[in-house]
């Protein structure tokens, strides 16, 4: 682990810039912010566009299919590229949060989030319990990110019949222990969950992870009190 530590530390170093390897090899919120704080102004085309992903679009389409309402967290938003998509759907209000504020300065200019606030998840959110109607999350969910433990604060977040679209890497769910979660959440707290697959990158994709794959967890808040 030591290796992988220094490798999260050292990406500027090996790299020269940042990327997915540099991404999956973080290891702490502190990595996150100085890693993120660097790729917010290429994060679009130097990963989206070069890498032909799709997450955020497959999240945003699950959302409203599932007929997810405003108004909507945007959980872990980066650039905003699913606000984007969802704007396009018609979802919304929309507000974005991210650990990243150069991230959060990057989506601002889509002109498509409510309100945006940086916070970082794992410590709790700024925001008070049932603000919202929707959370959706794209990608963040993944190696080196956030795993199960931030649940119980996005339910806190969310009314009672708040629809969920959580993108998770499916790598990152088999060793994260987000079944035996989703088995404890089912009991009372969540109903109707379903597990999609999706592809994270399309057909121009290559390297390594040109075929990861994703489930996008769709869930709503049961009535229930917590
Ligand atoms: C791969 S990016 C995904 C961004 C965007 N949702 C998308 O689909 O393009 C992961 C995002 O998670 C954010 N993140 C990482 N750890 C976080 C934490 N502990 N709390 C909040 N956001 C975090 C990063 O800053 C980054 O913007």
């Amino acid at each position: 682990m030591i290796f992988a530590r220094n490798a999260a530390l050292n990406w500027r170093m090996s790299n020269d810039k940042p990327d997915l390897s540099a991404a999956y090899a973080l290891q702490t919120p502190e990595d996150s912010k100085r890693l993120y704080a660097e790729w917010a102004e290429s994060y679009d085309a130097s990963f989206a566009q070069a890498n032909d992903y799709r997450l955020h679009w497959h999240t945003a389409q699950a959302f409203v299919q599932a007929g997810g309402q405003g108004p909507v967290l945007d959980v872990g938003a980066g650039t905003g590229l699913c606000g984007l998509v969802l704007a396009d759907m018609g979802a919304g209000p929309l507000d974005a949060t991210d650990i990243s504020a150069e991230m959060l300065k990057t989506a601002e200019t889509k002109d498509v989030y409510r309100d945006l606030f940086d916070a970082d998840l794992t410590d709790g959110l700024p925001v008070p319990s049932d603000s919202y109607a929707g959370i959706v999350s794209s990608g963040t969910f993944t190696h080196g990110h956030v795993g199960p433990e931030v649940f119980d604060e996005l339910l806190r977040v969310a009314r009672p019949g708040t629809q969920f679209a959580l993108s998770i890497n499916a790598a990152h769910f088999a060793e994260q222990g987000f079944a035996a979660k989703f088995d404890s959440l089912s009991e009372s707290r969540i109903l109707n969950l379903r597990l999609p697959e999706v592809r994270i990158y399309g057909d121009q994709a290559s390297g390594a992870h040109k075929d990861d794959i994703a489930l996008v967890a769709l869930f709503e808040k049961s009535d229930a009190p917590l």
